[in-house]
C-alpha cells in the first residue's frame, strides 16, 4: 500500500486555495489532474479545498482526474471509488473540515467522505512514463511523491508533458523535497520559496 493521508501539506494546499482557485474560479471547466493519486486522500483533499472556496455553481464545474499506475490489481482505483478510509489517515485534518465531509462508517474505526466531494472525482489506471497525458486543458496538475519513483530523464520528461497539458497560466504543484530540473526551469515561475508551486510561461 502507498504511503499517503489527507491533508497531508497544509502549505500545498494553502498555496493551491491562493494562487490557482482565485486564477481559474470563473472559468467554465475547472480541470484538475492528479497523478500518482495512490488510494484518493490527496485528490479528495484537493476536491475539499476547492469546495471550501467556491460557491455552488462554480463547485460543478471542478473536474478532479486522479490517476495511478494501480499495480496492486486495480485496489487504489477500488478504494478511491468506496471513499472509505480508516480513522489513522484522517488524523492530520482540520476538525472543521472533518466533521462537514466526514462521517463515521459501519464498520469500526472507519469513515466515508461526503458524496459531494466524492463526485468530482474519477480514477483511471495511468503510467506517467508512457508520456501520454489523459487529457489537455488542466488549470492544476498535482504530482506529489510521484517523480522521485523515475529516473533524471523521466522526470524531464514527465515535468514537459505536463508542461503541455496545462492551460496558458495553469500551476503544476509537487512535493517541496522536488526541485524543478534547470533544462525545465524556463518553462514555469515559481510562485512561492516554501511550496513548489509553479504556474505556466
Ligand atoms: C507515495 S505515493 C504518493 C501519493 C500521493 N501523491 C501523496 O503524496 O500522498 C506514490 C504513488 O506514485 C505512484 N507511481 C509511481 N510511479 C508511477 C508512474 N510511473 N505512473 C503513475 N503513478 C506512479 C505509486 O503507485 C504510488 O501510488
Amino acid at each position: 500500500m502507498a504511503f499517503t493521508f489527507f491533508f497531508r501539506d497544509l502549505p500545498a494546499l494553502h498555496a493551491v486555495r491562493d494562487y490557482v482557485i482565485p486564477e481559474f474560479r470563473k472559468n467554465r471547466y475547472i480541470n484538475v489532474w492528479d497523478a500518482g493519486c495512490a488510494m484518493g486522500p490527496e485528490p479528495y483533499s484537493v476536491a475539499i479545498i476547492f469546495k471550501e472556496a467556491l460557491g455552488y455553481y462554480e463547485f460543478k464545474r471542478l473536474q478532479i482526474y486522479a490517476t495511478d499506475l494501480d499495480e496492486e490489481s486495480n485496489e487504489f482505483g477500488k478504494i478511491l471509488l468506496e471513499g472509505t478510509y480508516p480513522e489513522e489517515t484522517i488524523k492530520r485534518i482540520p476538525k472543521d473540515i472533518l466533521r462537514k465531509y466526514f462521517s463515521p462508517n459501519n464498520k469500526p474505526g472507519y469513515f466515508k467522505i461526503a458524496d459531494e466531494i466524492m463526485h468530482c472525482v474519477s480514477f483511471q489506471k495511468h503510467d506517467l512514463r508512457t508520456l501520454q497525458p489523459i487529457r489537455g486543458y488542466f488549470c492544476l496538475i498535482v504530482c506529489k511523491n510521484v517523480l522521485l519513483h523515475l529516473s533524471e530523464s523521466e522526470r524531464i520528461n514527465v515535468i514537459r508533458m505536463y508542461h503541455k497539458s496545462l492551460v496558458y497560466g495553469g500551476f503544476f504543484v509537487t512535493e517541496q523535497t522536488q526541485k524543478m530540473p534547470k533544462e525545465t526551469e524556463h518553462l514555469f515561475k515559481h510562485m512561492t520559496p516554501n511550496v513548489q508551486i509553479f504556474q505556466k510561461r
